[in-house]
């Protein structure tokens, strides 16, 4: 007897459509250059010159978001421009690594995983993909350096001697332990896997509020190991809940289950989600941070619905007797962002994703597109037209 794939819920033909038109839009407009971080008036510029940097270099946490993107396009529809294009990358990323470019970042997880593991779950008899597996697993020793063994935790930003960021972790750091795990999977070696469940159990104990809301960003003593406080960078207050970052709780959390099997992240990522839901207005696209709802003069961050919908999906896989209240919660967001969070044609915008926020503390990409956002929702739609297809993480 044969069985039918799962059936897509959420009507997503027309919405996938309009990403890769965007997709092929920008590839022929950027080449192998990188779009910014965020659009300006919905236009992604070329990531600006800095010093020691091109204009349009690989340098910063997001780049990797744009070749994400085009792998998903290649597996969703075969097509070998997309391949060719997001191969170009993974050799830009491979040259990053080795030159050492940027790399004092705990964002090594996103850079890597989406550049130069993705190619080596594709591809896996093309030598192309061999030279992208050695650039991953080289990105996967560098975020073992950052590894505070007193602490258990892998600092996020900076020099590991910069004393404003020594012992500082984030709660988007969930989502760059796939690399490890991957590495771990990859070498056989048990200190990825050990560094992974270390680093995440810290986080479900401190960054986690008993409230169910999470903090962004969480301080250790990094000589002691003991826990220091909670602080934000990205959102309204140190005390209030900065939406993406519950987001980033939900997915990590779940995927951290995934990996190691450990029910408390499991239990993590549904305290994560108990609390997103219970916080979102009307149109169930939350604000940018929520400590705000219906009727705030806030922006929303479509970028946290979209990937709050992707770790919704994957809550639902690890936790049946749920499943269908995080199912139906992903699909209303996910329907949600389609309808009122998209430019009505491809040609009206670079972004495929409308009115997501950066930093709004800083005043940088303030309901803009961005490039996680644009990554993230073609995610969910990937996962929402295709129940049986499976992310890179
Ligand atoms: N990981 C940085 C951010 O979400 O803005």
């Amino acid at each position: 007897m044969t069985t039918s794939p799962p059936t897509a819920r959420v009507d997503t033909d027309r919405a996938i459509a309009q990403v890769l038109a965007t997709i092929r839009a920008n590839i022929a407009a950027f080449g192998t250059r990188y779009p910014d971080d965020t659009t300006r008036d919905n236009r992604y510029d070329l990531r600006p010159a800095v010093p020691g940097f091109d204009e349009g270099a690989n340098r910063g946490w997001t780049t990797s978001f744009w070749p994400g993107m085009q792998w998903i396009a290649f597996d969703l529809t075969g097509d070998a421009d997309f391949r060719d294009a997001a191969l170009a990358h993974a050799a830009d990323f491979g040259r990053r690594v080795r030159d050492e470019e940027d790399l004092d970042t705990h964002d090594l997880g996103f850079l890597y995983t989406l550049s130069c593991v993705a190619p080596t779950r594709l591809l896996a008899d093309d030598e192309r993909a061999g030279d992208a597996r050695a650039a991953a697993l080289s990105a996967a020793e560098d975020l073992m350096s950052r590894y505070l063994p007193s602490a258990g935790v892998i600092q996020a930003w900076g020099n590991l001697a910069d004393p404003a960021q020594r012992g500082r972790t984030i709660i988007d750091s969930l989502m760059n332990m796939p690399l490890l795990t991957w590495a771990g999977e990859q070498t056989g070696d048990p200190r990825f896997g050990e560094v992974v469940a270390r680093h995440t159990t810290e986080l479900r104990r401190h960054i986690l509020r008993p409230d169910g809301s999470t903090f962004h960003t969480f301080y250790w003593d990094a000589a002691t190991g003991e826990p220091l406080r909670g602080a934000t960078e990205q959102g309204a207050f140190d005390d209030s809940c900065w939406a993406r970052g519950q987001a980033w709780g939900i997915y990590g959390f779940a995927l951290n289950h995934r990996a190691t099997g450990d029910d408390s992240l499991l239990a993590a990522s549904r305290t994560c989600a108990e609390y997103f839901l219970a916080h979102l207005p009307a149109d169930d696209v939350p604000y940018w941070d929520l400590v705000y709802n219906d009727g705030a003069e806030a922006p929303r961050d479509s970028s946290a619905g979209a990937i709050a919908v992707c770790g919704l999906y994957e809550l639902a896989a690890a936790d049946p007797a749920n499943a269908e209240r995080w199912r139906a919660a992903a699909d209303r967001i996910l329907t949600s962002l389609i309808a009122r969070y998209t430019p009505a044609e491809a040609a009206d915008a670079d972004t495929v994703l409308l009115h997501s926020v950066y930093d709004l503390p800083k005043n940088v990409g303030v309901d803009e597109g961005t490039l996680w956002g644009d990554y993230f929702y073609f995610e969910a739609l990937a996962r929402a037209a295709r129940p049986d297809w499976r992310p890179v993480w």
